[in-house]
């Protein structure tokens, strides 16, 4: 109520002060910098609302290194603005991210909300940023419905929906002769989406999932349902895991002795940023994503070598999204020269964006999602290597999306 109540009095206020401005602006004499441009050249207030803690602690460092490499490479500003950072760690917890994103609206005043990582948080930030009308930007969470049923002019994605990284793995499993799956995840959007999504494509491709087993988010206890698998003895297996579970999953699954009996598949997060800790236990895993350490392509090879240079550690597909997230504020405030106040023209600009990616070029979707190659990945001497592009330029379906 609070929340709602302050939120209305930010939307007044915003109001108030853009009028004022332009009044102020039409009387103010030639010689002097016009409260617009005063406004313009103000720092441009950024909320990061990431993980800093638990699983996905890695994946929020990951993001800011990526978005801070993008915003020094366009000289240390965003359409001539310097930034200035307001962070908060939202610890993957869905239950405080509208007491999180309300705290950077109104305390911090932030002029875009960037986050976050984990879908349950990302749909609790949109719904305060939907309310209050501020600029968000998704650098990784992938729930269907920020992009799909709650879609809104002014939250744009720059990583993927979860249906996208997963739709072809069905039919590479099924190319590869595994028509009967198992599929293991956690029991949360990420996980419900990415199985929905790995179901749609493997039984158009004429296979099943003969099971589908949870664990609660984040816990790690897969002994009890790797041993429920090596009973069953499915053809295969694919998975939804990331960060610090996906190392223990991919260790677990070796150690159970099943990696040399029933192949393991993922959407790529399963081997994003974890390699190193992963060892040999992930080693010949395939995957499907939208980014891969070898992607041949002279962006790609700038952007590692530069991330690299800065960070002392290798980029992954977080680093690259949050690298992707600082390329298109760059260029939409860019063009409306640091006025992110006038919203509409932001929003047209965003619309319209060519980003020029590590990925591979992409553009917006209609619904504000990237339309993506999704590359074939295996893991070769600890490396994310592609073997081929598993769905050309895939756009999400988008379902309830009226925009
Ligand atoms: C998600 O919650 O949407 C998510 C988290 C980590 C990796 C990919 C997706």
């Amino acid at each position: 109520m609070q929340d709602n109540q302050n939120i209305e009095e930010r939307k007044m206020q915003n109001r108030k002060r853009r009028e004022l401005l332009i009044g102020a602006s039409a009387l103010a004499g030639a010689s002097l910098l016009s409260p617009i441009a005063r406004a313009q050249s103000a720092k441009l207030r950024v909320g990061l609302m990431l993980p800093y803690t638990g699983t996905y602690a890695q994946l929020g460092a990951a993001i800011e290194n990526g978005f801070r490499l993008a915003l020094d490479q366009s000289g240390g500003k965003f359409g001539g603005r310097e930034v200035e950072f307001f962070k908060v760690d939202d610890e993957s917890e869905p239950s405080k991210a509208t007491d999180n994103a309300n705290r950077l609206i109104t305390r911090d005043k932030v002029d875009v909300l960037v986050g976050s990582v984990h879908s349950g948080v990302a749909i609790g930030m949109l719904k305060v940023a939907k309310e209050s009308g501020t600029l968000m930007l998704i650098p990784n969470a992938g729930a269907d419905a920020a992009t799909g049923a709650l879609c809104t002019p002014n939250v744009f994605r720059t990583s993927f929906s979860n249906w996208q990284p997963v739709h072809p793995l069905g039919k590479v499993m099924v190319d590869r002769g595994h028509k009967k799956a198992v599929f293991i995840t956690w029991k949360y959007a990420a996980g419900e989406e990415s199985l929905a999504s790995f179901k749609e494509g493997y039984a158009a491709a004429g296979a099943t999932v003969v099971k589908e087993l949870f664990v609660p988010f984040p816990n790690v206890e897969f002994q009890a349902l790797l041993t429920e698998i090596a009973a069953i003895k499915p053809d295969a297996v694919a998975c939804f895991f990331a960060g610090g579970g996906a190392v223990k999953f991919v260790k677990d699954y070796a150690a159970a002795g099943l990696k040399d009996k029933v192949p393991l598949y993922g959407s790529g997060f399963l081997t994003e940023g974890v390699l190193s800790a992963q060892g040999d236990a992930a080693e010949g895993l395939v995957t499907t994503l939208h980014y891969a350490d070898s992607l041949d392509n002279p962006r790609n090879k700038a952007f590692r070598a530069a991330y690299g240079k800065a960070y002392k550690t290798e980029p992954d597909v977080y680093s690259m999204q949050g690298y992707d997230t600082g390329l298109l504020l760059a260029q939409a405030l860019g063009k409306v020269k640091g006025d992110i106040g006038n919203q509409k023209a932001v929003i047209a600009a965003m619309e319209g964006a060519l980003i020029d990616s590590p990925r591979g070029q992409w553009k917006m979707s209609k619904a504000h999602n990237p339309i993506q190659d999704i590359y074939l990945r295996r893991v070769e001497k600890g490396d994310n290597k592609v073997i081929g592009v598993a769905w050309k330029a895939l756009e999400d379906p988008a379902r309830g999306c009226r925009m």
